[in-house]
């Protein structure tokens, strides 16, 4: 199926920069649907699994304690290739890289403090959905616009 979901962080500078608007209108202007979203803290066991791929790098502490220094907003966004668009939307991981155009190229300068995560394939999508939302959490509904935005093609 070519629905996918996505888990999209939008990391503890964000959320301190009152940017969660701005990011999520991104989405949401792209056509892309919400179907999970809330404010939250990350514990240093919820990073342990999430950034578990990392454990083992040197910026992992620095990581850890900024991903842990405040709340985040927690996404769960859905569409075609949503995954794969989101990363393209997100642009390069430091946004001293990042295109204009993207969350990062247009509203970051720093490396570290990169404003959003974005899972980087179906299998971290699955994985990371399940770690931060209950089943119950996310939710499966139509839009009237939906039929404006996606097509059967979409969906085959
Ligand atoms: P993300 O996971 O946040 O969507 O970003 P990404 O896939 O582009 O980057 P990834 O390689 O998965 O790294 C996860 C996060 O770790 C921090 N990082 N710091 N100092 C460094 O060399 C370094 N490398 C990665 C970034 O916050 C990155 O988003
Ligand atoms: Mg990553």
């Amino acid at each position: 199926m070519a629905i996918e979901r996505t888990l999209i962080l939008i990391k503890p500078d964000g959320v301190q920069r009152g940017l969660i608007g701005s990011i999520v209108e991104r989405f949401e202007r792209r056509g892309l649907k919400i179907a999970g979203l809330k404010l939250m803290k990350m514990t240093e066991a919820l990073a342990a699994q999430h950034y578990k791929d990392h454990v083992t790098k040197g910026f992992y502490k620095g990581l850890v304690a900024f991903m842990t220094s405040g709340p985040l907003a927690a996404l769960c966004v859905e569409g075609p290739k949503a995954i794969e668009v989101a990363r393209k939307m997100m642009g390069k991981t430091f946004c001293t890289d990042a295109e204009p155009g993207t969350i990062r190229g247009d509203f970051g300068v720093s490396r570290g403090m990169n404003l959003v995560h974005g899972s980087d394939g179906p299998d971290a999508a699955k994985r990371e959905l399940a770690l931060f939302f209950k089943p119950e959490e996310l939710f499966e509904y139509s839009r009237a616009l939906d039929a404006a935005v996606v097509s059967d093609e979409d969906r085959a």
